[in-house]
């Protein structure tokens, strides 16, 4: 390829079938310090529970672009390309394809129609190839049905969030198998694991890096993200942590990580 030729948009999802280990603070804070690091972003909300959506509006400015019909369900039920659902986040080089509560009935909706594990794909086609976006990240609920394969399918990268704790790491073989599962269909390939959620004060963050350490092939980032109240009050206040408080440890943690992605994730 020239050196000077357009490089493609990539695309990464967060994903854990394990709810509440940090797929959704992980995706919106990443995202936004990857757009303050000057690159273009556009994240995609695909869970019901519009978590990253809340990360950046409230709840009423959620409801109301759910009504004006600017969402992910509403662009997948008319297999239409994400280009027209995009919606501007309050912040530079960042821009949000919402949620909407209607995502619950997704997997229902997929079932009716052709190539179901492939609607997400097509819906980014566009989006991907006019290059508008340096990074597309795509919040994935903790399932794995259909949608959840949509989300794969659709993506180049995985991150996969664990939380530090004694129950943080079950579930993590059947993700693994499940992704072996769909080897066929997808390209897509785990970009690292991240390990959340650490209490200097318990003694789980060495032992969940040293099991993660048995699976040689997989990448456990060398960042990773400490226990913080800033963050709930982040979420509750619906802004990035670092736009909260900026000096906060999880902040500068997720800056050190958007830095880890950028090498990796080659763009
Ligand atoms: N580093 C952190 N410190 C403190 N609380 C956190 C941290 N990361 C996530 N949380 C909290 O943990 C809960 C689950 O996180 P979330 O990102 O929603 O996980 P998931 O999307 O995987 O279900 C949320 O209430 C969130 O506020
Ligand atoms: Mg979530």
């Amino acid at each position: 390829m020239a050196e000077n030729a357009k490089k493609e948009t990539k695309v990464i999802c967060f994903t854990n079938n394990k709810g509440g280990s940090g797929k959704s603070t992980t995706c919106a804070n990443l995202g936004y310090e990857l757009a303050a690091l000057g690159k273009r972003v556009l994240l995609v909300d695909g869970d019901m529970q519009l978590n990253l959506s809340l990360s950046f509006f409230d709840e009423e400015q959620v409801l109301e672009i759910a009504e004006s019909g600017k969402t992910l369900y509403d662009a997948i039920r008319a297999k239409k390309d994400l280009s027209d659902y995009v919606v501007e986040a309050p912040y530079a080089n960042l821009d949000l394809i919402p949620s909407s509560i209607l995502m619950s009935q997704i997997e229902y909706d997929l079932f009716s129609m052709m190539q179901r594990e492939l609607v997400l794909k097509k819906c980014l086609k566009n989006i991907r190839r006019s290059g508008v976006y340096d990074y597309i990240l795509i919040d994935a609920p903790p399932t794995l049905g259909t949608w959840v394969v949509n989300v794969l399918c659709a993506s180049d990268e995985i991150v996969i969030p664990v939380e530090a704790t004694p129950w943080g790491l079950f579930g993590l073989a059947n993700m693994f198998d499940f992704l072996g599962k769909l080897e066929d269909m997808t390209d897509a390939e785990v970009l690292g694991v991240l390990i959340t959620k650490v209490d200097e004060r318990k003694n789980y963050y060495r032992q969940t890096r040293e099991i993660l350490g048995e699976y040689e092939e997989i990448r456990v980032f060398d960042t990773f993200i400490h226990v913080d109240s800033a963050i709930e009050w982040s979420q509750d206040a619906s802004k990035p942590v670092s736009v909260y408080k900026r000096s906060t440890r999880s902040a500068l943690e997720y800056k050190k990580l958007a830095e880890e992605v950028m090498k990796y994730g080659g763009r």
